[in-house]
């Protein structure tokens, strides 16, 4: 086990401090060659020349890493030790994507032997959905999978299948509901048959508030027509808990398992993955996880200086330590991609939203900053405004995929060429800006120069992928878990809990069982909450 450092008291940390007082701006950096900030794994290519970081400052992050053993930590990870420390849990999410030839035992269990029977029970159970050999209970075809799951359960399996929308079976549709709102389940079903649905029930603890109050409800809604016996055909269910996934009424041998060294925000190469394997079939499956494999065995593999997940989380730690910059704009240039922010949002917030050090101690520097975003080009006709003239600094990842989707004709290239101009557009505007010099010469006049001043400077990395395959889409995916992981390890937290999110359903527990019983008088909440709960029943009608 790696002990924690107080990064700051290392010699890098304070050199760092130093050469940012006097960094260059983006424009200046880029009159010298910038090729070494250019580099390419697992078939995508990233360009960081656009942040503010030279050569020097790149030894000195690289310098940072090794004081802080951030390879040694990787190195733990990848061995299946326990480096989730306050949950005594190895983080194997590596090992699902290990092809069957691999080998990897941890705490005397064959890792790979177990992640390949669930991915071939997975499978079995995907084809024979796939093929209209899986039969609902008046013996009609499955047309409809809805995975209920929140979430590491819902985010990832959303966010792929929307992303890999070309390799989806026609005629086969999956839906995802996550939200305790039972608007969000409701006008799923509405367009549904019970007859001709397929529930995933994703959870790894199978006890998520949310999820179970979904699961239950779509099973009132199903055995309202067809029946109880109907359960068995119309549910499965993915999780860790299997007396849990009893209980609730779905058979053991409907059940995909997985592991508690597989974190819920790192889960969709597990069996969470079950929709996604169903929509896209085995083999583009097999190859999303081949794709994040490369990317791990990269991360494993390269040098520091030319890793790309190590790049990225270097360069994230400089923005956020040294250039103070509190948020990252996550831009994808493709509309397949529009789930893409926000299933980084859990990785990174989730991961690194931490205050203390792995040993219990405070931290005084800032950890996770703040991710967000949506696709181009939409968000430049909405917040754009902000990153180019607003008065604080964002970090942006521009990610632009190359080609169109299979099978799309001249017209819509043509098309997909004006998607590309915007992005190389905005990662120039951001990173470069227009001076009140350059706006002279072109002529504008003296008293809208001021308001047209872009001030540029904005680290932008542009992220190119030759085309959205699933190997890339994983291959995507795992640099940035890797990313999280670097700056996890830079700031010497543990990236793989999630205290932070336990109090709020604690105290949630509570305030439900006041609005059932209509008390306005709990004293174990707050005046606010108190008011706030009155106010609530006040307003609450009568039809329940
Ligand atoms: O509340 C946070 C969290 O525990 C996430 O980490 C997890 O992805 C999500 O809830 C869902 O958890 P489960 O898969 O156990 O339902």
């Amino acid at each position: 086990m790696v002990d924690s450092i107080d990064p700051t008291q290392v010699p890098a940390w304070n050199e760092l401090r130093t050469r940012a007082e006097s960094m260059s701006t983006v424009r200046e950096l880029l009159d010298t060659p910038r090729d070494f900030l250019r580099t390419h794994a697992a078939g995508l290519s990233f360009d960081f020349s656009r942040q503010r970081i030279d050569g020097a400052t790149l030894d000195l992050l690289v310098a940072l890493a090794n004081e802080l053993q951030v390879e040694l930590l990787r190195d733990s990870m990848f061995a299946g030790d326990h480096i989730n420390t306050t949950e005594d849990r190895a983080v194997l999410h590596t090992a699902l994507r290990l092809p069957f030839q691999a080998e990897l035992s941890v705490d005397g269990q064959d890792v790979v032997g177990d992640v390949h029977d669930t991915l071939n029970r997975m499978r079995v159970c995907a084809e024979s959905v796939r093929n209209g050999d899986w039969r609902g209970a008046d013996g009609r075809a499955i047309t409809d999978v809805v995975n209920i799951g929140i979430g590491g359960s819902d985010l990832g399996p959303a966010m792929a299948y929307r992303a890999l929308r070309p390799y989806r079976q026609p005629g086969l549709r999956c839906h995802f509901v996550s939200n305790v709102d039972p608007a969000d389940i409701a006008s799923v079903l509405g367009d549904l048959d019970p007859a001709t649905t397929l529930f995933i029930v994703a959870s790894k603890t199978f006890t998520t508030q949310e999820t179970m109050a979904n699961a239950r409800y779509a099973r009132t809604w199903l055995t309202g027509v067809l029946g109880e016996d109907a359960v068995a055909r119309h549910f499965v269910a993915v999780s860790t808990n299997q007396p849990a996934v009893v209980e609730f009424g779905i058979e053991a041998s409907n059940m995909f398992g997985f592991w508690d060294w597989v974190g819920g925000r790192y889960s969709m190469t597990s069996a969470i993955g079950l929709s996604t394997l169903i929509a896209i079939g085995p083999v583009n499956f097999r190859a999303m996880l081949d794709g994040f494999a490369a990317m791990d065995e990269h991360f494993r593999t390269a040098p520091p200086a030319r890793n790309v997940p190590m790049l990225m989380g270097l360069i994230a730690v400089w923005n956020r330590n040294f250039l103070d910059i509190p948020t990252t704009a996550v831009l994808p240039y493709s509309n397949d991609l529009s789930r893409f922010p926000a299933y980084l949002q859990q990785l990174t917030m989730e991961s690194n939203g931490k205050s203390v050090r792995r040993d219990g101690s405070t931290v005084n520097y800032a950890t996770g900053g703040i991710v967000w975003g949506e696709p181009g080009t939409n968000g430049q006709h909405s917040f754009y405004q902000l990153l180019h003239q607003g008065t604080d600094d964002v970090a942006a990842d521009i990610i632009v995929v190359a080609n169109p989707g299979p099978g799309s004709d001249a017209a819509h290239a043509a098309q997909h060429e004006m998607l590309v101009a915007n992005a190389l557009a905005q990662a120039a505007v951001l990173s470069c800006g227009v001076t009140e010099i350059e706006l002279r010469q072109a002529g504008t006049t003296e008293d809208l120069v001021t308001h047209k001043v872009m001030p540029g400077n904005r680290p932008t990395t542009v992220v190119m992928v030759p085309d959205l395959t699933p190997f890339a889409l994983g291959a995507l995916i795992a640099a940035y878990e890797h990313s999280v992981f670097v700056q996890g390890a830079i700031w010497q937290i543990n990236s793989f809990d999630q205290w932070g999110v336990e109090l709020g359903k604690k105290v949630a527990t509570g305030i439900l069982r006041d609005i059932e019983a209509d008390n306005t008088e709990d004293p174990d909440l707050d005046p606010a909450t108190r008011a706030s709960l009155t106010e609530y029943l006040g307003l609450r009608s009568e039809k329940r």
